[in-house]
């Protein structure tokens, strides 16, 4: 019967061991679920308008060509040219009028086509400076075939207020100074997000994680 005592607990031993080590690995997560409510908001349409100046004259240009490729193409944009910019947005179409953000991104021409009807994609961070929305950013990623006069652009996410963002804007040139290269385009943005700008508590919940790498058990493995 002793005998038998010390075989089992021979056996239980691994198996105790294990369900420890299960048990460890399994707290000792990087990840958890939480309940939506406790983004303690409801989903919110907004609308937005504002204007988006690319001034490309003047001591401060608001946009800059990088090293455009060496093709020789009809296009005043040739297929592979990049172009950074960090435009102001204005309440009006004016340059001068309010300025509520500003728009730091780029795009890249991803035609290989000639002429001016230019195809290009955009990547850019919408950067609000006043109001509700002061500190609060848009992601935007698209294409924008700038000869159509509406172009759709969609908002792939957003920070503070427009935290879950989601939506597209719509942009309009309002107005093209040909000589210059300056031109305003109009933008009518519908965004879906979470008002609420509290961050919650939860982001420091991870101490589990810590443990886990210094678990002085899963060390002797
Ligand atoms: C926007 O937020 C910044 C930083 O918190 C602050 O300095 C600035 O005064 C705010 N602007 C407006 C117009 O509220």
């Amino acid at each position: 019967m002793a005998k038998l005592e010390v075989c089992l607990s021979i056996l239980y031993v691994p198996l105790i061991l294990n369900t420890f080590l299960f048990y460890s690995v399994v707290t000792a997560t990087y990840y958890e679920s939480i309940s939506p409510t406790l983004l303690r908001s409801h989903e919110k349409l907004t609308h937005l308008r504002f204007y988006f100046h690319e001034i490309i004259t003047g001591p401060n240009p608001s946009l800059i060509v990088i090293d455009p490729p060496k093709v020789v193409a009809n296009s005043p944009l040739p297929f592979g040219s990049m172009v950074v910019i960090e435009d102001p947005l204005t309440l009006g179409p004016e340059l001068d009028s309010k300025r509520i953000g500003k728009v730091q991104g780029f795009y890249l021409s991803n035609t290989q086509r000639e002429g001016i009807e230019l195809e290009i994609v955009m990547g850019m961070a919408l950067h609000f400076l006043e109001g509700e929305f002061n500190g609060s950013t848009l992601s935007v990623l698209g294409r924008n075939q700038i000869i159509n006069e509406v172009r759709e652009l969609p908002i792939i996410g957003g920070t503070g207020a427009f935290r879950f963002a989601r939506g597209y804007i719509l942009a309009r040139t309002v107005k093209v100074d040909y000589l210059k290269g300056d031109a305003t385009c109009e933008y009518n943005v519908y965004v879906y997000h979470y008002p609420s700008t509290t961050s919650s508590s939860h982001h420091q919940n991870f101490d589990e994680g810590l443990q886990f790498m210094t678990d002085p058990i899963l060390n002797k493995i």
